[in-house]
């Protein structure tokens, strides 16, 4: 943990409640993380070595990048480089601006270093974020790094009527992502994690297509898995989303599993309904990147996130079949030196295992 956020960051936000500690990171952020004087100071302490990775035609510094649901708006996106991830993901984004579930919504189990989400897709909407990204181009503030955005399903629009929501966010945000990651999984939007399969899932992807086709260029789609699908599912959506062009598969979502709570904060936490996210998530986290890895024959690439939280855990989604990771649970608990400590640690592992590059080290459990 970095010197700075133990002594200020931590210490601080142990005294809000979780959202709102988080709205104060990303409101600091979005200010003091945008300005220059900001990002050297965040570089100076927060930089991560090089590890270099290739994917989805696009250069990676380093495979880690900041996962979905924490920078929703799409506020504080140069924040997030000089914090020392290679890529972010912002969002999720749905069609129509949503203030999600009630509050309290997100609860933290610090000693399983977990978290506990119903957030429920609160966001300003496509179109809102339109045009914050057009803004953010214009005073040339667009990060030098790839983007991608994560796209939910509108709470008011029905499942039958899900393919036109996001392929119709998909248009509007088309010039501001290089990837786009279709969120079927979440579980605080009811009946949204059986987009995952059958008819729907198809007629979402071939909605996504069109667009992709009208607009004449290939970003790249990655379908969002939950981890609570059965195994066979999970091969079944797989092999349909392949069948219809999709580019890489992000595994996981959060879990509406609970592990036994071992103290009060724990028990408290894990009572809510939502989605588990952080340590406890890691083994089903793996067990579903190295189904994902094995089911697409390492033909296009995995997403790893779900309780990553140091090397050894990065390390072993890699070796899973992961070719790039994402973290957001960490950010809570260890803040944000988890970033180079991580890269510097895969580093380090790529040296003593002999591998030439981190890409030679992906799938390697399965060789
Ligand atoms: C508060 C919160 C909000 C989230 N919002 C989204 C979201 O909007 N879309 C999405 O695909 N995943 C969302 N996630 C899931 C994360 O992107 C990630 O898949 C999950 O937290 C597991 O990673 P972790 O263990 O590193 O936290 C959210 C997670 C949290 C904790």
């Amino acid at each position: 943990m970095g010197i700075g956020w133990r002594i200020f960051g931590a210490p601080a936000l142990k005294f809000v409640d979780s959202e709102t500690a988080h709205k104060l990171s990303i409101k600091t952020l979005s200010k003091f993380g945008e300005t220059n004087a900001g990002q050297m100071m965040l570089n100076s302490v927060y930089k991560s070595p090089e590890l270099p990775v290739e994917a989805f035609g696009k250069l990676f510094h380093h495979p880690l990048g900041l996962a979905a649901g924490f920078d929703k708006g799409a506020e504080a996106l140069l924040s997030w480089s000089a914090m020392g991830f290679s890529w972010c993901e912002y969002g999720g984004i749905t069609r129509y601006p949503q203030d999600g579930n009630p509050k309290p919504r997100m609860f933290r189990a610090n000693k399983h270093r977990a978290l506990i989400n119903k957030m429920g897709f609160n966001n300003p909407g496509a179109s809102e974020v339109k045009k914050r990204l057009i803004d953010r181009k214009a005073s040339d503030k667009w990060p030098k790094f790839p983007v991608a955005a994560n796209i939910g399903r509108s709470k008011k629009v029905s499942n039958e009527h899900a393919a036109e929501d996001y392929s119709a966010t998909l248009d509007i945000l088309w010039d501001h992502a290089d990837l786009f990651v279709l969120n079927v999984s979440s579980p605080n939007t009811p009946g949204l994690r059986e987009l995952q399969s059958g008819d729907h899932l198809s007629s979402v992807l071939t909605s996504c297509n069109r667009i992709r086709e009208r607009k004449g260029e290939n970003k790249p789609f990655l379908l969002k898995l939950s981890p609570d699908s059965q195994d066979e599912d999970i091969s079944t959506s797989i092999t349909a989303s392949m069948n219809l062009g999709i580019d890489g598969i992000v595994a996981t979502n959060t879990t509406i599993k609970r592990p036994i709570p071992i103290n009060t904060q724990s028990r408290k936490a894990f009572s809510n309904d939502g989605g588990l996210s952080g340590r406890p998530l890691q083994s089903r986290s793996l067990e579903v990147i190295s189904k994902s890895y094995i089911e697409t024959g390492g033909k296009i690439p995995i997403i790893g996130v779900g309780g990553i939280d140091s090397s050894e855990s990065a390390w072993q989604a890699i070796t899973s079949g992961a070719t790039l990771l994402q973290l957001y649970s960490a950010m809570v608990f260890n803040g944000p030196s988890v970033v180079s400590s991580i890269v510097k640690g895969l580093k380090r592992k790529v040296r003593e295992e002999n591998f030439t590059s981190i890409k030679e080290a992906v799938g390697y459990k399965h060789i």
